[in-house]
């Protein structure tokens, strides 16, 4: 691409933008004669009938119909995308590690890259998460959508550039783009090769949670999510067009671009967010909170409270705690964590292995917490004022189990010796009476 994106700011706000004026009808969603001769055609994120504050759609006016296109045929591509419910081999209990996703031998663009380390929940009944990880190294010539869930893309090396129906999103490591359900996107690698993470959200759309007694303000703020304005592309060419549909891929081929949307208005649009605005809170005093205080966007189940899906960062930030033990804490729980790290050192993890583009995994109820070497730094710091800098870690924190793909059981990057960073404690003495 060789325009700037540009953005309209906020989260899920009603948009109106044109790339051509007079394009967007006023008015009306769908009078008799759209401006131009264009196509009104409605983009459904929920039920017609979801109530007003769940309810996402967008009205889309372009050159063709989409519903102007060939048969799709089954695509034999990507061959470790994969989706849930994740059956292939057995859910794992165990603490799991990855390194760093290598790179592909030979180009691969983004949707050839794809690999799922696994997921939760199912495609067929809009529930859970897939996890993918990509490590690209082509433009995309072609265009990808997921109807099986939005798609949460986290850079962890090299930046995107990501066309969509509705608009370019450019993204580099530390921001996030989503793109709903059903939209045509292609990404291109300025960088000339990229590697990071996907949460592909099978549930309820990705939103802001709650802030309870923090009050109107902090943690990801609304104004600095950022929606691309209209933008399309009058290409009368061939384009693949590639689909993930029920967990299978199909293609289809185009005489034209998709990339065809000249005006648009509604609240269902893809949007990106600069992880490093995240206002984060945290003790001014003592013990180290949950981390849901470090929660950007939230996927809500149908048991409050209690999410689908939840996606954490772990920011630079001040340690001030005093008389506390400052890392993360030893920990089980009914929540299973799926994390990635982005840049820098985890402070839970001193003794190496989790490394940026790598990969861990901690399922319901089984013990885990900062490693052997992480845990003599913490007894043993003097408890002053320390900045955590030059890091970012992120989580997604699911209510159901956390199961493995093929590949992720089976890839020679898995860390067989993972359960080894939690050797060596000492017995605790406790004087006996
Ligand atoms: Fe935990």
């Amino acid at each position: 691409m060789t325009d700037a994106a540009d953005y309209i700011p906020g989260f899920g706000n009603h948009v109106a933008t044109e790339a051509v004026a007079g394009a967007l009808p006023i008015g009306r969603n769908s009078p008799q004669k759209v401006p131009f001769g264009l196509y009104a055609e409605q983009l459904s994120g929920s039920a017609f009938t979801a109530p007003r504050h769940e309810n996402r759609r967008s009205w889309l006016y372009r050159l063709r119909p989409t519903a102007n296109h060939p048969a799709f045929t089954r695509y034999d591509g990507a061959p470790h995308l994969a989706s849930a419910p994740f059956d292939a081999v057995p859910p794992s209990p165990n603490r799991l590690r990855w390194d760093a996703l290598p790179w592909p031998e030979g180009a691969s663009d983004f949707v050839d890259a794809l690999v799922s380390y696994g997921g939760t929940g199912s495609v067929a009944e809009q529930t859970g998460v897939g996890i993918h990880g990509y490590a690209a190294t082509a433009d995309m010539a072609r265009a990808f959508f997921s109807a099986d869930g939005e798609w949460l893309i986290v850079p962890q090396e090299g930046r995107l550039s990501i066309a969509t129906e509705l608009g370019r999103i450019d993204v580099a490591p530390q921001q996030i783009a989503v793109i709903p359900r059903g939209v045509r996107f292609r990404v291109a690698l300025p960088d000339g090769r990229a590697r990071g993470y996907v949460c592909e959200n099978y549930g309820a759309p990705f939103r802001l949670p709650d802030l309870g007694p923090i009050g109107a303000n902090g943690l990801a703020n609304p104004r600095d999510f950022e929606t691309p304005v209209a933008w399309f592309e009058d290409v009368d060419a061939a384009c693949e067009v590639v689909q993930k549909f029920q967990g299978g891929l199909w293609t289809t081929t185009l005489d034209h671009s998709p990339f065809d949307v000249v005006a648009w208005h509604g609240n269902l649009a893809p949007y990106r967010y600069d992880l490093t605005r995240f206002n984060t809170i945290n003790t001014v005093s003592f013990d180290h909170p949950d981390p849901s205080i470090f929660t950007v966007l939230t996927s809500p189940s149908d048991t409050p409270g209690t999410a689908s899906c939840d996606f954490v960062i772990f920011p630079p930030r001040w340690m001030v705690a005093e008389g506390t033990f400052r890392p993360p804490w030893f920990h089980r729980n009914v929540m299973s964590e799926f994390m990635g790290l982005i840049a820098g050192a985890y402070d839970a993890k001193e003794g190496g292995g989790f490394v940026p583009g790598g990969a861990s995994l901690h399922n319901q109820m089984n013990g885990h917490g900062p490693d052997k070497a992480a845990y003599d730094k913490a007894v043993a710091a003097e408890l002053t004022p320390v900045k955590i800098d030059g890091t970012m870690a992120f989580m997604f924190e699911t209510r159901h189990v956390v199961r493995l793909s093929r590949w992720a059981e089976a890839t020679p990057t898995r860390q067989l010796d993972y359960d080894d960073v939690w050797t060596g404690f000492a017995k605790a003495s406790v004087p006996r009476g």
